[in-house]
């Protein structure tokens, strides 16, 4: 039986996410709440080749859209089965940074695959395993570019395959993300980005706050 609470983050690159998701862990944490902390594609071993795969290996470069749709559900299927469900059955808090609100947005409308296919393979990916709750955090294509840009990176890397797609596939992903809070906004809050990370986190704190004491309240 489920007991934990479900809480995924998502948005385009550069929009703060993994700054967030690190801050609201250790916030949690310092209150004494058990946190599980993971991250799409990857959280397993088997998911962290198949980020590697997607992500840097040059082989990567030939994949097929159809190809890395498969790949993102594979990574899925695994940290769902072998991570995320045994964590909530524990009664553990789980955030994940990325799940497949990432492939209803990247696959199903920027790479524009079968937004049913792509609906349905996620259903299979994850079964009843879906977040209570999901933050997105929304800044415009131009400022999430300069900050994907800014980014500290390895000695010599270069940028990975998804952020070499063109302006274009990320004004894709920005519009579809917003569209996906205006379909489900009990579940997904669109924060603004653009704001002070400071003011972003209270922001969470407070939602977190009250999705803690409604899980509470219906024990
Ligand atoms: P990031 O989480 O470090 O930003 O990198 C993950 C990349 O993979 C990012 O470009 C978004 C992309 N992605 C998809 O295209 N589909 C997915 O289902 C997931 C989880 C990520």
């Amino acid at each position: 039986m489920r007991r934990g609470l479900f809480i995924t983050f998502e948005g385009s690159e550069g929009c703060g996410k993994s700054t967030q998701v690190a801050r609201l862990a250790a916030r949690l944490r310092g209150s004494g709440q058990e946190v599980l902390l993971t991250r799409e594609p990857g959280g397993t071993p088997i998911g962290e080749k198949i980020r590697d795969l997607l992500q840097f290996d040059p082989v990567g470069a030939a994949m097929h859209p159809e190809t890395e749709l498969l790949l993102f559900e594979a990574s899925r299927s695994q940290l769902v089965r072998e991570v995320i469900q045994p964590a909530l059955e524990r009664g553990m808090l789980v955030i994940s940074d990325r799940f497949y609100d990432s492939t209803t947005v990247y696959q199903g409308v920027a790479r524009r695959l079968d937004p049913h296919t792509v609906q349905q393979l996620n259903a299979f990916a994850v079964g009843d395993c879906r977040p209570d709750l999901t933050f997105l955090l929304d800044v415009d294509v131009a400022t999430a570019r300069a900050r994907m840009l800014r980014r500290v990176r390895p000695v010599n890397s270069t940028p990975d395959r998804m952020e070499q797609e063109p302006v274009e596939f990320y004004e894709r992903v920005c519009a579809a993300y917003r569209q996906l809070a205006e379909r489900e906004p009990e579940r997904v809050h669109c924060l603004d980005g653009s704001g002070s990370a400071d003011e972003i986190e209270e922001r969470i704190w407070q939602l977190i706050q009250s999705a803690i004491s409604n899980q509470k309240s219906a024990i």
